[in-house]
């Protein structure tokens, strides 16, 4: 078993008569890439703050590489990285002089400097770039050298709170690629999105929803453990195929896409049946191969139960 790295323990924030942040609990192994999904407002960054000392937690505990986190937070504050949501560079320096500046924050100096800026303005593509003022970079570089800026001092544990909002899909994978070096270099990361193309990348995910955690786990068992199973039926008349689908018993439910039709049923079922019936009303369709259903599905889920549960 690889040692556990991060270690979360009923970490509570309050703000005033609010509950930001709910007895979260988790783990995050050595080397693992874990991602941290929910709506806007669910608390994932306010979570991540009190990781990085930004924020002080109104109750529980946490350490990372074998400390406290906030009793003995001077021990390992400096093995540890932290790229915010708002990450702000200097506007008016060009990249290298941010690098420098940020690295300075860091406490390296000299040659030391030298060697880990060349390094990471190399391993995040930033090279060609580096005179260039930050003020005129596309979104994607401004990204790239804020990760750069936030590794330079080679951090064990990261912290990234939505590196690639706001990036092209091409530079998506870029930077994935980029955290995936990270990550062989030894560094563990936790990271937060609401790209579920990309939540498929981690090792491990945690769905938090009003502040409290609802499901742990790899992308895989998470997608098996809501127990359905997903068909598309394709035909011209998706809108009454839907609309049959969605009052048979059995079906989950039955929701348009584009001009197909999404139909979810229980995992043990046998779709045989329903699409019998369908077909015996006179539809004509083609039904996919039944899948597992996708981490979009699982939000949903998750998402419609967090509601039904609040009303
Ligand atoms: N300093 C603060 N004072 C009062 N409320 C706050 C404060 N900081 C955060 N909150 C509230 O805590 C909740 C959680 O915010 P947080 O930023 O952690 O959400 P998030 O999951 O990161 O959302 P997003 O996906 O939009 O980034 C929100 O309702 C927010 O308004
Ligand atoms: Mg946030």
């Amino acid at each position: 078993m690889p040692e556990s790295v991060l270690q979360v323990e009923r970490l509570t924030k309050r703000f005033g008569d609010f509950t930001a942040v709910r007895e979260v609990s988790f783990d995050i192994a050595q080397g693992e890439i874990f991602g941290f999904l929910g709506p806007n407002g669910a608390g994932k960054s306010t979570t991540i703050r009190m990781l990085c000392g930004v924020l002080a937690p109104t109750a529980g505990r946490a350490s990372a590489l074998g400390r406290d986190l906030f009793t003995q937070a001077d021990q390992v504050r400096g093995r540890m990285g932290y790229m915010s949501q708002k990450f702000s560079l200097l506007p008016d320096l060009s990249v290298e002089e941010n690098l420098r500046f940020f690295g300075g924050l860091y406490g390296l100096a000299g040659s030391r400097l030298d060697s880990e800026l060349e390094f990471r303005l190399k391993e995040m593509q930033v090279l060609a770039i580096r005179h260039q003022l930050v003020s005129g970079l596309s979104t994607g570089e401004r990204q790239r050298v804020s990760l750069a800026a936030s590794t330079l001092h080679r951090p064990e544990v990261l912290f990234l709170d939505e590196p690639t909002s706001g990036v092209d899909p091409l530079r998506r994978r870029q930077f994935w690629d980029a955290m995936k070096e990270l990550v062989r270099e030894g560094i563990t990361i936790l990271v937060t999105t609401h790209n579920l193309a990309e939540a498929d990348q981690c090792d491990r995910l945690a769905f938090i929803l009003g502040g409290a955690l609802r499901a742990t786990g790899r992308p895989r068992d998470l997608k098996e453990g809501l127990g359905q199973q997903v068909l598309v039926l394709r035909g011209d008349a998706y809108r009454g195929l839907r609309a049959a689908a969605a009052g048979m018993p059995g079906v989950l439910s039955a929701v348009l896409q584009g001009r197909s039709v999404r139909l979810a049923l229980p995992a043990k079922a046998d779709p045989g049946g329903i699409l019998d019936s369908l077909a015996a009303l006179g539809l004509d369709f083609e039904a996919s191969e039944p899948e597992l259903p996708s981490l979009e599905d699982l939000f949903v889920d998750l998402v419609r139960l967090d509601r039904k549960e609040a009303a």
